[in-house]
């Protein structure tokens, strides 16, 4: 299975070897006029991740919130929750706001790593298919921020492509490598390429940035949910 995922990898960089590398928000532009059919094939996880957030729970962070697919499942479940949704992309959040102009939702048009999410804020935060595209040392440091920015035992559920070994993760840091230095991007610069980590490594980012708990609460298909908790007392 591992050694399938490798080597389906491996082929699909070749075939797609000359194609060039695509900032991160021009991307989702792009891609705007399916974007959310395509992703239809999540819909599971939405489901999932709605459930998951805490009962009772009154302020929201999303991390790459986009078009708002987990929030039209976090709605139908607490339509009076007050969402803060970060995303670098004007085109996704504008169909978000169609979406959910009614409801009670802040938009901000940044870089959730540069962003200053504040501290003690919300009660919950989460991230749905956004964080595949960042380096372990990254995540570290959003995940401190995220950490500070929730209250006391509030919780961060996360739904992402995880690499299935570290053999994997490897081949696509280097394959996004070749493509950045071959293209001459910025460092800094974000580019739309996959280069997810391994569960073990997404966790050890977590509670490298201060979470008490973080842990995999189901794998829907392959996709992990995760949820990591901050501790209750400093
Ligand atoms: C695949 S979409 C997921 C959107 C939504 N969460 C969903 O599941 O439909 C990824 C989103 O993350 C946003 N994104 C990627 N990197 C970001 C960053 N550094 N800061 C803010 N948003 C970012 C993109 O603009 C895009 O809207």
């Amino acid at each position: 299975m591992k050694e399938n995922e490798y080597n389906d990898l491996k082929k699909w960089y070749e075939e797609t070897a000359d194609e060039r590398c695509e900032e991160m928000g021009e991307f989702f532009g792009r891609r705007i006029g399916n974007y959310e059919e395509h992703m239809s094939a999540w819909a599971k996880h939405y489901k999932r991740v709605a459930e998951l957030v805490p009962e009772g729970a009154k302020t929201l962070l999303d991390l790459g919130c986009g078009t708002g697919l987990e929030l039209d499942r976090i709605f139908e479940r607490l339509p009076d929750i007050s969402v803060v949704g970060i995303d670098l992309s004007e085109s996704m959040t504008a169909e978000l706001l169609k979406k959910h102009g009614d409801k009670n939702v802040e938009i901000i048009l940044d870089d959730y790593f540069s962003h200053d999410l504040g501290e003690n804020r919300f009660d919950v935060a989460v991230s749905v298919e956004s964080l595949h595209h960042f380096t372990q040392e990254k995540k570290v440091g959003l995940f401190a921020k995220v950490c500070r920015a929730l209250k006391p035992g509030g919780v961060y559920i996360e739904c992402d492509y995880i690499a299935g070994s570290e053999k994997v993760e490897k081949l696509a840091f280097s394959e996004c490598r070749r493509r950045r230095l071959r293209d001459g991007v910025p460092e800094g610069e974000y580019v739309h390429f996959d280069t997810p980590l391994t569960l073990e490594h997404e966790l050890d980012a977590m509670m490298r940035g201060g979470f008490e708990r973080a842990e995999l609460i189901e794998d829907i298909d392959g996709t992990p949910i995760i949820m990591a908790r901050k501790r209750v007392k400093a």
